[in-house]
């Protein structure tokens, strides 16, 4: 599976910035969760803006900036902000992360979101860790999401494990990429449930498509940012996912410390 040529040029231009030729591990950070950033030894850090051929990051929540630099000993790529397709990407451009991450040699990849709770038992701030993924139904014929086999739900295990040695408690679940903008009716969850969804997001799935397509190790993890529509009777507000992301920032640091280490 080969890299499109603008990842070499990309890769090209970090490495004459003085970025390594190569990396041990990739971090994908999901809204709110930009922070870890701070958790980098050693950091370098570039605006997605100053990066040729790199898409620009509009979320708010998200800074738009490519971090490298040491964790627990190894070298590290963080992506504080990522590609959405509600954004106005081709799918082809949101999995940019999984393909940089391909060129410089990382041997895993960890990628992160903010999901809505689908789940009735689910919690805010509880952290999923992906073991399924619904995608099909909205857009059959989209080649960034056609199904790839991986090791996935083993990987997914391997995760909890680590979690679990570190006493961090985790939910495992499937997540459902809805293609938004706009967060979901209530009959919609409802529909979503009935399908065996835990949570709901905009993102990870053409990431995670696109790793097992490239042969890269890739673990996902969601944090439950708010309940999705009708899960509780309060009215949904992006600024729930910054305050859910600012309360559990050091135990995801943790896993994620965790899992550059063990996964
Ligand atoms: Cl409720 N829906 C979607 N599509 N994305 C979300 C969400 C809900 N909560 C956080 N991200």
């Amino acid at each position: 599976m080969s890299l499109p040529d603008y990842i070499d040029e990309i890769k090209k231009f970090l490495v004459e910035d003085g970025f390594p030729e190569q990396i041990d591990a990739a971090v994908i950070l999901g809204s709110g969760l930009g922070g870890f950033g701070d958790e980098i030894e050693q950091a370098d850090s570039i605006p997605y803006a100053d990066i040729p051929s790199f898409p620009q990051s509009t979320v708010e929540g998200h800074s738009g900036s490519l971090i490298v630099g040491e964790i627990e000993g190894k070298s590290v790529l963080a992506f504080s902000g990522r590609f959405h397709h509600y954004e106005g990407y081709a799918f082809a451009k949101t999995v940019l992360p999984v393909q940089l991450a391909k060129a410089f040699e990382v041997d895993k990849l960890i990628i992160s979101n903010a999901a809505g709770g689908i789940n009735l038992r689910y919690r805010v701030g509880d952290l999923m860790i992906i073991d399924g993924i619904i995608k099909q139904f909205f857009m059959v014929s989209e080649p960034a999401l056609h199904t790839w086999d991986s090791n996935f739900e083993a990987y997914a295990q391997e995760v909890k494990t680590i979690a679990r040695d570190l006493n961090i408690e985790t939910q495992m679940g499937t997540y459902l990429f809805a293609k938004g903008p706009h967060y979901e009716s209530k009959a919609e969850i409802r529909a979503f449930r009935k399908m065996g969804a835990d949570a709901v997001g905009m993102s990870t799935a053409p990431e995670l498509t696109e790793a097992a397509k490239l042969g890269v190790k890739a673990a996902a993890i969601s944090l439950i940012t708010n309940a999705a529509a009708g899960v509780t009777d309060q009215k949904l507000d992006h600024s729930e996912v910054k305050e859910a992301a600012d309360q559990k920032k050091h135990v995801f640091a943790r896993l994620v410390k965790g899992l550059i280490r063990e996964f």
